[in-house]
């Protein structure tokens, strides 16, 4: 179903008329009436036009994401056609992002404990200190570098990599995520293929020196500090043998840093910019990067594909078709959170599906919301502020203001 929909923006005024889907949705100046049509009328529907079954409500969202018939990637193509035999491929492969089933349950366990016990007050602190650093070259405000740089580094850094190496893969997982949409272009992959390769060299020293710490330290000693130090002890705890999966979900680290990190910066800048509440604590800042992490979500959607048949409220999906999972939507929807357009830092026990839910729920975030509110105090502590009506990234799932 796309549907012509007036748009309406920030400042109320009716905008151009365009013909809106719920890809297209991801970018619109304000997606939310479209998307609450949505979740009234169409919950959980076929869309001729996508192709694909759309879940927009609470309900349809959190029963695909549940569902074990519905997986995270097609299951004749588990790695995009063409990245396969790349180290780009090889990465992808073993992302638990990217992979289902007993053997990804049991690594994704490893990387939730290791990211659970990521020092975010950590990366607050090295994340206030970039931005400041960002800022005192002066000039124009690089709210790239910010917005994406800046978190990258932080992450990298919290894997080991000294700034000079931290910047570089920065930069290069710039590179990696772009052969993640399904309508990457060959050059793309080629360049994700490179930045891979170059990625694992990057990371493959701190990871075995974490490792070899970590058994030079077994049982007495102070154990080694970092994320890939924590991913090597949760490994040992959960009896996982292999490095080479480690290394490439130290690279999915810093990938699924990247867009969506960026997003909550920006998004939460934005909503500065429109008239939220300036929190003068950092426990405000933290409750107002949260609310707009639901308000208006850094990741809109996500997508499932049906390996068996999946019935969700009297419609059946059949094996092979795709579902569009929208997470923004759902947020919104009132059968979970009460008056859900309004932007209410500190709600009660907020429904949110921005980072997912059951098996694939996202594990970063808490980090997430470090990074993003540290970067955006010190943008307000220098006395900086954004438009309230940017346009947005052309992307199919990340919601990223262009600042
Ligand atoms: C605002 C920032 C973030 C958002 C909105 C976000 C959102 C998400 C979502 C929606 C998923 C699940 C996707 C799906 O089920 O299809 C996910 C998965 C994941 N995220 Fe995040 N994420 C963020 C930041 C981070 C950070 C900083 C890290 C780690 C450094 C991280 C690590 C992961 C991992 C490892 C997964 C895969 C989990 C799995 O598939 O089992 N995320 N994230």
């Amino acid at each position: 179903m796309s549907t012509t929909t007036p748009r309406t923006g920030s400042t109320g005024t009716a905008r151009t008329v365009a013909p809106v889907g719920p890809v297209e949705a991801v970018r619109l100046p304000d997606p939310y009436p479209f998307y609450a049509r949505l979740v009234a009328e169409r919950p959980f529907a076929y869309d001729e036009t996508l192709g694909a079954w759309v879940a927009a409500d609470a309900a349809a969202v959190r029963a695909v994401l549940g569902g074990d018939a519905l997986r995270v990637r097609p299951p004749a193509e588990p790695v995009p056609a063409g990245i396969v035999g790349t180290p780009a491929g090889e990465v992808f492969g073993d992302l638990v992002r990217m992979t289902d089933g007993p053997v990804a349950a049991r690594l994704k366990a490893v990387v939730a404990e290791a990211l659970a016990r990521a020092d975010t007050a950590r990366a607050a602190r090295l994340a206030a200190r970039h931005t400041r650093e960002v800022l005192a070259a002066g000039g124009e405000v690089p709210y790239e570098e910010l917005m994406f740089g800046v978190p990258a580094r932080v992450v990298a850094e919290l894997c080991g990599l000294t700034q000079g190496a931290g910047r570089e893969a920065a930069r290069a997982i710039g590179d990696f995520v772009q052969c993640i949409p399904a309508s990457a272009t060959p050059a793309q992959q080629r360049a994700a293929a490179t930045a891979a390769a170059r990625l694992r060299e990057l990371l493959t020293p701190p990871l075995n020196a974490a490792s070899a710490t970590h058994v030079a330290d077994r049982g007495d000693g102070a154990p080694a500090s970092g994320l890939l130090a924590e991913l090597v002890g949760a490994a040992d705890r959960h009896s996982w043998p292999h490095l080479a999966p480690l290394l490439s979900n130290a690279v999915g680290f810093l990938s699924q840093t990247y867009d969506a990190t960026a997003g909550l910066i920006g998004n939460t800048l934005v909503a500065l910019a429109r008239g939220a509440a300036v929190p003068d604590t950092p426990r405000a800042i933290t409750a107002l990067v949260r609310e707009v992490g639901r308000h208006d979500a850094p990741i809109q959607n996500t997508r499932r594909f049906a390996a068996r048949s999946f019935v969700h409220a009297g419609s059946e999906v059949e094996p092979g078709q795709q579902v569009l999972v929208l997470l923004a939507a759902a947020n919104r929807d009132p059968a979970v959170n009460p008056d859900p357009d309004a932007l209410s830092p500190g709600r009660v026990n907020p429904v949110v599906f921005t980072f997912g839910a059951a098996a694939h729920r996202c594990p970063g975030e808490e980090l997430a919301v470090a990074l993003a509110g540290a970067v955006v105090t010190e943008l307000r502590t220098a006395g900086l502020s954004t438009t309230a009506t940017p346009a947005y990234r052309p992307l199919a799932n990340a919601r990223i203001p262009l600042l």
